[in-house]
C-alpha cells in the first residue's frame, strides 16, 4: 500500500475523526511531510479532506467517493479473504469495463506459469474489478447496447483466474446473478428476482445484467480467466434509455432517496460476493439460483438467436439443470434443454 493509500484508508475508516499529522506519519511509517503530500494529492483526486496544520485532517462525510482507493478500503474489510493482491480500477468515463478487461488481460501476457503459479502479471490480474461510473460503448448479451448512463448505474468487470482455469463457463453468469442479488439484498433489503439467464429483476422491471467473457490460452486451450461484467441500474433514470428499454428498466432505488447508494460500497460488496459464490459447492448455488429464478412454471414464448420469429415456438419453463440450463416442455409433452447462447426469451418478461 503506497502512503497515499493508508491515509485515505485511515480517514475513510475514521468516519469524521480528525488525526493529526503526526499521528498519520506514526502510523504510516513516513515523515509528516510526506503525509502532506499525500493529503494534497488525495484533495486533488476530488477527496474532500479538511484540515489545519493544529487541527488534524478529517475526510468530509456522506461525500460520494469514487474511488479504487475507497473500494480497496471497504473491499479489505469486508472480504479480507480475497483482498490480498486484489487491484481495482476506476473510471468516470470508458468505453466498457469488459473492453478494458480483455485489454489487460491481452496485454499482461500469461497470468500463470507452467507450474500453474501466478507470474507477476498474474499476481496483478487474478482477481481485479474495473469500475466505472458511465460507459460510451457498453455491451450487453448477444452483441446488444448496454445503455450505461452516468451517476444513476454502476458499471463494473471483475475478472477471474482461477487455478486450472474456468471449468464452467456456461454456469459463471448464473452464479454471478446469484451474487448480484446477495449484494443488493444485503445493502437495500430488497428481494431481487433472477430471469434466466443473466438478468436481475425487481417489481418486474430488470435492475441488473451480466455479461461474461471468457478469455482463453489459445496454446494450452484453457480458458484462463473470465470477466464477469456486471452492471445495475441505481436510480431511475429511464429518459436516458432509449424507448424500447424505457419499459423494461427498472432501478434499485424507486423514491428518489439516491443518497443511501454508495456505489463503491456496492461494488465492494458485488465483487466480494462474486468471489465468494465461485467458491461455494455449485450445487447449492444453483439451487439458490433455480429458486430466486422467477421463470419456472411459466409459459414462454422462445425464439433462437438468429431473429427469425416463424422459428419462434411456445413452451413452458419447468426446471434448471445443474449447468445452468433451462428445460421447457412444448404442448406435445416433448422437452427441451436451452443453453443461454441457443434462445431469446420474448414474452412479457422479455428484455
Ligand atoms: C445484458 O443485460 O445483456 C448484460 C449487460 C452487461 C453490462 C455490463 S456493464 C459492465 C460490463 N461492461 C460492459 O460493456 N458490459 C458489462
Amino acid at each position: 500500500m503506497t502512503t497515499k493509500e493508508r491515509v485515505i484508508s485511515i480517514l475513510l475508516n475514521g468516519k469524521g475523526q480528525s488525526f493529526s499529522g503526526e499521528e498519520l506519519a506514526k502510523t504510516c511509517n513516513v515523515s509528516r511531510a510526506a503525509i502532506w503530500k499525500a493529503v494534497n494529492s488525495l484533495r486533488a483526486e476530488g477527496f474532500s479532506i479538511s484540515g489545519t496544520t493544529n487541527g488534524g485532517y478529517v475526510l468530509a462525510q456522506n461525500q460520494e467517493i469514487f474511488s479504487a482507493e475507497f473500494f480497496e478500503s471497504i473491499f479489505s474489510k469486508r472480504f479480507p479473504q480475497f483482498s490480498e493482491n486484489h487491484t481495482c480500477e476506476c473510471f468516470s468515463e470508458i468505453d466498457s469495463t469488459n473492453t478494458y478487461a480483455k485489454k489487460l488481460l491481452s496485454e499482461c501476457g500469461n497470468l500463470r506459469n507452467q507450474n500453474t503459479e501466478l507470474t507477476e502479471a498474474g499476481k496483478k490480474l487474478h482477481t481485479a474489478t474495473i469500475i466505472a461510473e458511465s460507459q460510451t460503448a457498453g455491451r450487453g448479451r448477444l452483441g446488444r447496447t448496454f445503455y450505461s448512463p452516468c451517476k444513476t448505474g454502476l458499471y463494473l468487470s471483475i475478472i477471474f483466474a482461477p487455478k486450472g482455469g474456468i471449468k464452467n463457463p456456461a454456469s459463471l453468469t448464473a452464479y454471478s446473478a446469484v451474487a448480484v442479488c446477495r449484494a443488493v439484498s444485503k445493502l437495500f433489503a430488497i428481494t431481487p428476482q433472477i430471469k434466466w439467464i443473466n438478468d436481475v429483476f425487481l417489481n418486474g422491471k430488470k435492475i441488473a445484467g451480466i455479461l461474461t467473457e471468457g478469455f482463453t490460452n489459445f496454446e494450452t486451450g484453457i480458458i484462463e480467466s473470465a470477466i464477469i461484467g456486471i452492471g445495475v441500474n441505481i436510480e431511475e433514470n429511464t429518459s436516458a434509455f432509449p424507448k424500447d428499454v424505457q419499459n423494461i428498466a427498472g432501478s434499485i432505488v424507486q423514491n428518489g432517496d439516491s443518497c443511501k447508494i454508495n456505489r463503491m460500497e456496492l461494488a465492494a460488496e458485488i465483487t466480494g460476493q462474486v468471489l465468494t459464490v465461485l467458491q461455494e459447492d455449485p450445487n447449492s448455488v444453483i439451487s439458490e439460483y433455480k429458486s430466486l429464478n422467477f421463470l419456472i412454471g411459466k409459459e414462454l414464448n422462445i425464439s433462437p438467436i438468429i431473429d427469425d420469429e416463424k422459428s419462434s415456438y411456445k413452451a413452458k419453463a419447468i426446471d434448471i439443470t445443474e449447468d445452468a440450463s433451462l428445460v421447457v416442455e412444448l404442448s406435445d409433452g416433448t422437452k427441451k434443454t436451452l443453453n443461454s447462447g441457443e434462445v431469446t426469451l420474448k414474452s412479457k418478461y422479455h428484455t
